[in-house]
């Protein structure tokens, strides 16, 4: 038995020395140290010797075991540490190579014609000014001329919060609250903002869209300023031979009202399929401020005129760009989107 021990560990070492690679290690492994190794075997047959020898040939076995795997254990790590050098080296970084550029953001079609109206107006001397989207009934309608059970409350269809608090339905409110801490002074301003209104979803209609209110309040401020100012705006809008007309209209807000169109930027006023034949854009509402509404905003009708208009940045972009459904600015495709800059 002590012959085969040394046979043993003369054997296995020098195969180990003829291992050349991580596989044949554990071929190796396999064969001496596993379960069903040779050295197992070797152990099983201990029964097999002199108890009087046991102790001794036992301890040697154990011996052998311990020096078999601590020369394993050198040559595992061995083969381990050339792995990951290996590995390392393969994934090296080439510096050199060109990075990966980010893709910046970009502002919205909307945020972009907003930007466009805010600035033409601000040339003509308006503040640009913001207003609550969540707005009291008596904003949105009663301060606006409209009491409750006013008839022309249809005209919009309201997202009510509670019975008095509502989503605004359009930026009129906005001459409220652009009036009350200003009066008696005269003021200009824009009040560009987002308004809601409980309707389907459809190519010319979203239930959440951009609305432009314009409000001019002085002593002697008559429908030839309101034309000038809206032809002044839709000339640096869509280019500088643009028409305006005026058109008799109703609002509660205004009187009179009107409702402005602007000669087709694709026919010139001949008549086209996007002005279906009529050679005019209907761009928005307007009018002279009712007495009603300027009082209410803290101003005597007697002394002070307004005048007042509305309009959809939407309506103004999709003109421009020929987009022919709302629905695209609003569903966050960035094939769509990534088009304006
Ligand atoms: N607020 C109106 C709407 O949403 C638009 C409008 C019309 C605004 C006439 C005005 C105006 O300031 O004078 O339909």
């Amino acid at each position: 038995m002590e012959r085969e021990i040394s046979e043993i560990s003369g054997k296995a070492l020098h195969e180990l020395g003829l291992v050349a690679g991580s596989e044949a290690l554990e071929g190796w492994r396999l064969t001496w140290l596993s379960r069903r190794g040779e050295l197992s075997t070797l152990l099983s047959r201990l029964r097999d010797v002199p108890a009087e020898d046991r102790p001794r040939i036992g301890q040697e076995i154990n011996r052998l075991k311990e020096s078999l795997r601590k020369a394993y254990g050198e040559k595992k790590a061995h083969f381990d540490a050339a792995a990951t050098r290996e590995a390392v080296s393969s994934e090296r970084v080439d510096v050199t190579l060109p990075g990966s550029p980010p893709s910046p953001g970009r502002l919205h079609l909307t945020t972009l014609t907003l930007r466009k109206i805010c600035r033409i107006f601000h040339g003509m001397g308006f503040e640009i000014l913001e207003s609550p989207e969540v707005e009291s009934d008596s904003y949105n309608f009663e301060l606006l001329n409209m009491p409750p059970h006013h008839p022309a409350r249809d005209m919009w269809d309201t997202f009510y919060l509670t019975e008095n608090v509502l989503l605004r339905t359009h930026t009129s409110p906005g001459q409220i609250h652009a009036m009350k801490p200003a009066a008696p002074r005269p003021i200009r301003v824009v009040l560009p903002g987002r308004v809601y209104r409980y309707e389907a979803v459809s190519a010319r209609s979203e239930f959440m869209f951009f609305q432009v209110e314009g409000l001019a309040v002085g002593p002697d401020i008559t429908l030839a300023h309101l034309k000038g100012v809206l032809e002044t705006f839709a000339r640096q809008m869509f280019g500088r031979d643009r028409r305006i007309r005026l058109r008799g209209s109703y609002f509660p807000f205004t009187e009179p009202s009107v409702e402005f169109d602007m000669d087709c930027i694709l026919c010139d006023g001949k008549g086209c399929r996007i002005c279906k034949g009529t050679g005019w854009l209907e761009i928005g509402g307007a009018g002279m401020v009712h007495p009603t509404v300027l009082e209410n905003g803290g101003y005597d009708p007697d002394v002070f005129s307004g005048l007042a208009f509305g309009m959809g940045p939407e309506r103004i972009a999709m003109l421009i760009h020929r987009v022919d459904d709302i629905r695209y600015l609003y569903s966050n495709d960035l094939r769509f989107l990534s088009q304006f800059s």
